[in-house]
């Protein structure tokens, strides 16, 4: 469910019209609702209502400002996987208490802007982790709550790229170490190792992968407590997907996964944590973008955009599917053709789409990429001396810019020359 209609033949975010905020911003550009924002967040929050639940927004799935702000008015708190995503995160006015730092390779200048900050815990993925972050918080004279990630080998039947819960993955440690490394963590100084966290992918369209990763976090909770371990903790972790095909592809419903937390890990007396970053702001965004030229190629059409991989690698790096709609309700009864929509980028991987019957786009059209809130604008570069593309958050009738398009001076203007290429 999202808040991008078509009202008066023409596309809208909630009560504003996509082909003004092209001619008052310009394209390509990425368009969020603070509409639909709202109403992931509060749907999750009511499916876990009568749970001990923190809803932790993963930043890493789009880190505007204005759209962590959103978040932060909502309650929620945040999941963040570098010293950049946390001061994101403060500036955004999320407390220090409700942020939670994951990552395999945190440097120990991160532990310690952390630390400092007084962060509710860290997600540690090795036994070297726990260590150097042991040494860090003692030099400081804290203690650093501290959940041990544990790869449960539970397939989550997503994107290879996007899987993270296989024992082959890099991510936490073997599920059979778990109950040594707690012992282990027990004896260093600085530490107060009091959670589990589960993360398997993202994406997930099924519940049944959760419920394998549920069930072995509950048997490990109620042996580290055999152990004399205390668990306070559950971070159940994200990667519930979104609907990329439109109601083709539903996921499961948050009420459905909130009572699967229930049933699994309801008696535990334990807070669980939750670090949703697709389900709340995946189809809360939208890439505009407007049609450069048309041209036959054998066998297909190819219509050139002015967005491109650099703007939504996506399509490019996971074959990622975005549906893809004309701005003008009427460009939609034109006759269709089989047709890749294309970008500017020097490479054949540069699309955002392929093999689509759409409509005959015609130079001057925009479109609309749908679902690409999610792992869009934060992924995107400047290969190829573009522009990074502006991020507008809408909200109701009005909108706020809250990502210029930067100037081609200030992109320029990063680098510096070397003395011996300066002229004197
Ligand atoms: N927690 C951890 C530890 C994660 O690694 C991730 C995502 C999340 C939470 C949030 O997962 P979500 O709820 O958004 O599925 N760039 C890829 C997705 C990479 C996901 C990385 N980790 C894409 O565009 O599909």
């Amino acid at each position: 469910m999202h808040h991008f209609t078509y009202k008066d033949g023409v596309l809208h975010a909630e009560d504003v019209s996509l082909p003004r905020l092209a001619a008052e911003v310009g394209t390509p550009f990425y368009c969020y609702s603070t509409a639909t924002l709202e109403r992931h967040y509060t749907v999750l929050a009511d499916a876990f209502s009568g749970q001990d639940a923190v809803i932790c927004f993963a930043v890493k799935a789009n880190s505007n400002q204005g759209v962590l702000a959103t978040m932060a008015r909502l309650g929620a708190g945040m999941d963040v996987v570098s010293e950049g995503e946390l001061r994101r995160a403060r500036a955004a006015g999320v407390a220090a208490d409700k942020i939670i730092f994951a990552g395999v390779g945190k440097s120990r200048d991160e532990m310690a802007y952390a630390l400092r900050e007084g962060i509710f815990s860290f997600n540690v993925e090795s036994e070297p982790e726990l260590i150097a972050l042991s040494d860090v918080a003692a030099g400081l004279g804290v203690t650093a709550r501290v959940a041990l990630r544990v790869n449960p080998d539970v397939d989550a039947k997503t994107h290879a790229k996007i899987s993270t819960g296989k024992s082959e993955n890099k991510f936490g440690v073997p599920y059979l170490d778990a109950p040594r490394l707690y012992t282990a963590a027990r004896a260093l100084p600085g530490l107060d190792v009091s959670g589990i966290h589960m993360h398997i992918g993202s994406q997930i369209t099924d519940l049944a992968p959760f419920r394998d990763a549920f069930r072995l976090m509950r048997d490990l909770a109620l042996d580290l407590r055999r152990d004399g371990h205390e668990i306070h903790h559950l971070d159940i972790g994200g990667g519930l997907g979104v609907p990329y095909h439109g109601d083709a592809d539903l996921p499961p419903h948050p009420d459905a996964y909130a009572r699967l937390v229930k049933d699994l890990l309801g008696d535990l007396e334990a807070r669980i944590y939750l670090e949703p970053g697709r389900m709340i702001v995946g189809n809360a965004g939208i890439l505009v973008t407007r049609v450069l030229y048309a041209k036959a190629g054998a066998g297909k059409r190819f219509t050139i955009v002015d967005a491109a991989m650099n703007d939504l690698l996506r399509p490019t790096l996971y074959e990622a599917y975005h549906e893809v709609w004309p701005v003008a309700a009427a460009r939609a009864s034109s006759p269709k053709s089989l047709q890749d929509i294309v970008g500017p980028v020097c490479e054949t991987g540069d699309y955002l789409a392929t093999d689509r019957e759409l409509p005959a786009f015609e130079p001057d059209d925009l479109i609309a990429v749908m679902t690409a809130g999610a792992y869009g604008a934060v992924m995107s570069s400047t290969y190829n001396t573009r522009l990074l593309v502006p991020e507008i958050l809408v909200c109701g009738a009005e909108y706020g810019v809250v990502r210029p398009r930067p100037s081609y001076d200030e992109l320029i203007g990063l680098d510096r020359l070397p003395r011996w290429l300066s002229k004197a």
